[in-house]
């Protein structure tokens, strides 16, 4: 029998992740110990439940577009093994959803390790909890030791792709279709494919994907709603052109694409209040040896990258002050000028971290957001 879907909702009404608020927010990793520091500074995210809820409700209150957490498996070592202990992310999302009321909330699913079946069934769970606010972020992994640790192989990077584009397929059929079918690739096959309740969300919950990569560029092109991208470069022209490049490619496969990427707001009284705490808890008491342990996994050459030494010592304390994040440092006009101007370069939405991140949000709540807001930065256009 078909299953009747009387209660989905057009998912631009539900899902503020297609809100046309002019920047849009979100939280990064605050499913994870540290959040996305790798230092042993006080304050930085300890991980209980009632800490990564205390952040989901700040961020509810200012009706944050996405709150993105991070697929994780084990810490990367160093003094403070960031990233150890952490909430699983369907479940955290699940749990998320009951805890908020306007937020967007977002569920990271590695491919390998999610049979998309049992993906698109959780995935229809936490949309019909957070009522239409879901979306699914799909990442093809990286890092080798996490696999190792389920004993499954790291695919080479083309074929992640290659597997991601299968996995795909069939959760987007098991969300829309109403007849059983069957599927039959080189990666999944799936016998009498059957999924209800339909999620919420019509036609389906949004999609989200993270890739630098030419090759996950495409899939993020060709597949999701909304692409994530780290921005390295201090040149606007370059970063202007980078995000331009995601809406050519997304039109080329007759698509609008939504771009985001990560800033991490270290904000002081004054400049020189900023920049010295930057200093401490990056330079003082940052986790070198634990960023170090990242970087060499993912230069991995399963992964296909060749960091030269310059580009990995950057990248090194990159991860240590925001985890690859955009970096904006200083009082909170200062603060506002940088949101200003990530939005100029045609960013939709940006995850913002905090070193300290709880009262870091709750500043940013009392103090910036009333003039983020004045700014015109959250107005709907
Ligand atoms: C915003 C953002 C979030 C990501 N989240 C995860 C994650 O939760 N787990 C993970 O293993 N990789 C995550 N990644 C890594 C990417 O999904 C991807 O695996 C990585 O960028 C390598 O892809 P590429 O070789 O196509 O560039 C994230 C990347 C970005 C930029």
């Amino acid at each position: 029998m078909p299953h009747k879907s009387q209660f989905q909702r057009d998912r631009r009404e539900s899902n503020p992740a297609f809100s046309s608020r002019k920047l849009k927010f979100g939280t990064f990793q605050t499913n994870l110990d540290s959040g996305c520091v790798m230092s042993d500074l006080d304050g930085r995210i300890d991980i209980t439940w009632p800490n990564t809820v205390a952040l989901a409700k700040l961020s509810d209150e200012m009706e944050f577009e996405a709150l993105v957490p991070v697929a994780r498996w084990h810490g990367f070592g160093g003094q403070t093994n960031a990233q150890g202990p952490g909430f699983e992310c369907y479940t955290w999302a699940a749990g998320i959803s009951g805890a908020t009321q306007k937020a967007g909330i977002v569920s990271t699913s590695h491919i390998t390790l999610n049979h998309p079946v049992m993906a698109a069934k959780q995935s229809a769970v936490i949309d019909h909890i957070s009522n239409g606010r879901y979306t699914l972020n799909i990442v093809c992994g990286w890092n080798v030791p996490e696999m190792e640790m389920f004993n499954m192989p790291m695919l080479g990077h083309q074929e992640r792709y290659d597997c991601a584009d299968e996995w795909l397929q069939i959760v987007r059929r098991l969300w829309t279709e109403d007849e059983t079918f069957d599927f039959d690739g080189k990666f999944y096959q799936v016998k009498k494919g059957y999924l209800a309740p339909k999620p919420v969300q019509a036609p389906h919950p949004a999609i989200m994907n993270a890739a630098g990569s030419e090759r996950g560029r495409h899939f993020a092109c060709k597949n999701a709603d909304l692409a994530f991208t780290v921005i390295r470069n201090p040149d606007p022209d370059v970063n202007k052109a980078h995000i331009e490049a995601y809406h050519t490619m997304a039109r080329d496969y007759g698509r609008e694409i939504r771009v985001w990427s990560l800033c991490n707001i270290v904000q002081g009284e004054t400049e020189k209040e900023a920049r010295e705490f930057y200093d401490y808890y990056v330079n003082q008491k940052g986790d070198f040896d634990g960023a170090a342990n990242v970087i060499t996994a993912m230069n991995a050459e399963v992964n296909e990258r060749n960091y030269d030494p310059v580009m990995m010592r950057r990248m090194r304390e990159s991860f240590v002050s925001s985890w690859g994040g955009h970096n904006i440092v200083g009082t909170k006009e200062q603060i506002i000028d940088g949101l200003k101007t990530v939005s100029a370069w045609g960013l939709d939405g940006v995850l913002l971290s905090f070193p300290r991140y709880e009262q870091g949000l709750r500043e940013f709540r009392d103090v910036t957001y009333p003039l983020v807001q004045q700014a015109g930065l959250r107005d709907f256009l």
